[in-house]
């Protein structure tokens, strides 16, 4: 931690002699590490001091990597990612001809629906370090240390080069309820509304919040590039789906029917619902029950499977969902849940059989 060369290279070496007997691999490529020359050891990055909080001692801001997770978007949120991606890129000519805003974006909207995904995914597309704050760890018990925490934030991040993310920005408006003390909330609000102001125009801020109206308009103001948003649309959670079903051809059918039965699902609860059953049919080596997920999701159980079998109840009204509310055809509902078309009219009352 400390790039201590020599202590590395030793270390290194022994643990070489150790493993030498029973993974001759490993100690091969150990030793092919250990004998590049020239490599500089990345202890800045590891090492860089953050600025602490004065009284509980934990760091201000962390430094998180690339996301692993793709950003899934409705056509407006892409077109508006995709057009503050092109102005930071293109800041400085912008700038030559006087239209430059402050790249400072405001992404508003309801937990789980990707916010803070999106701001990694800036950070990593515009190769910037991301340095993410939470703003309710920020503000301290002390009095006038929120304040002072917020000055050094901006301070540490000025002339970096980053990506700022000021999370849970709402955090700060519910000092009001909190405390009394509303000088100290505008106080704070000042530091913040300041600390944007001083940093360099082609400086990047995202802020994050739950509660957009929450917020003071002088902070709002702040923040030239908007994207809201709201409940996954049905394209949206298709794509989520099937992305969080692995990616899988053989699930294409399954990711439309999902997308039908998960209105009201936020992105975070579709991947949860999707991994779970995945890691289900992991154990018993099966493809993913349709099934016991479909059900679950009609019951609104996100996450929680009843494994095993599904009551014929529950199978009826699952079909009769798909087919008189989404007007599935039954043959689509067969390929579906695995079954043959037959299987499925049973289910169905006779008057709704020409489906
Ligand atoms: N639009 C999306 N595209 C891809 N993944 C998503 C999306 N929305 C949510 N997810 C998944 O859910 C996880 C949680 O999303 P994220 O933390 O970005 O939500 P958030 O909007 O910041 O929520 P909160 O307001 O609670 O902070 C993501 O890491 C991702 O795996
Ligand atoms: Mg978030």
């Amino acid at each position: 931690m400390a790039a201590d060369y020599d202590r590395i290279r030793q270390v290194g070496r022994r643990l070489c002699t150790e493993l030498a007997t029973q993974d001759t691999e490993g100690a091969r490529l150990l030793k092919q590490v250990l004998g590049r020359k020239g490599v500089p050891l990345r202890a800045a990055g590891y090492s860089e001091a953050l600025p602490v909080d004065n009284k509980s001692r934990l760091p201000l801001l962390e430094v998180h990597e690339t996301p692993d997770v793709p950003i899934f978007l409705d056509e407006l949120g892409r077109s508006a990612f995709e057009a503050f991606l092109a102005d930071a890129t293109h800041f400085d000519k912008l700038v030559a001809q006087g239209i430059a805003s402050r790249l400072a974006l405001m992404l508003s909207g309801p937990p789980g629906t990707g916010k803070t995904l999106l701001a990694g995914h800036i950070a990593a597309h515009l190769g910037r370090k991301f340095y993410v704050v939470r703003l309710d760890s920020v503000i301290s018990s002390l009095l006038g240390d929120t304040a002072k925490n917020i000055r050094s934030i901006f301070d540490f991040v000025a002339g970096k080069n980053a990506v700022l993310f000021l999370d849970e920005l709402d955090a700060i408006a519910k000092m009001r309820d909190d405390r009394n003390e509303l000088g100290e909330l505008k106080r704070v609000v000042n530091t913040v509304i300041q600390g944007i102001d001083s940093l360099e125009p082609s400086a990047i801020v995202i802020a994050a919040t739950n509660h957009a109206q929450m917020l003071d308009t002088a902070i709002w103001r702040r923040f030239p590039y908007k994207i809201s948003f709201g409940a996954p649309e049905y394209d949206l959670r298709q794509a989520l789906w099937f992305h969080f079903l692995g990616d899988d051809p053989a699930y294409e059918v399954a990711s439309r029917m999902l997308a039908l039965l998960s209105e009201g699902l936020n992105g975070a609860d579709i991947q949860q619902c999707a991994l779970a059953a995945r890691r289900l049919a992991a154990h018993k080596d099966e493809h993913v029950d349709m099934w016991g997920l479909a059900c679950s999701l009609m019951h609104r159980q996100a996450g929680s499977f009843a494994s095993g079998t599904v009551a014929l109840n529950d199978k009826r009204r699952l079909i009769e969902t798909l087919a008189q509310e989404h007007r599935v055809a039954q043959a689509e509902i067969a390929r579906f849940l695995g079954v043959t078309r037959q299987a499925i009219s049973p289910y169905l009352k006779p008057a709704d059989n020409g489906n």
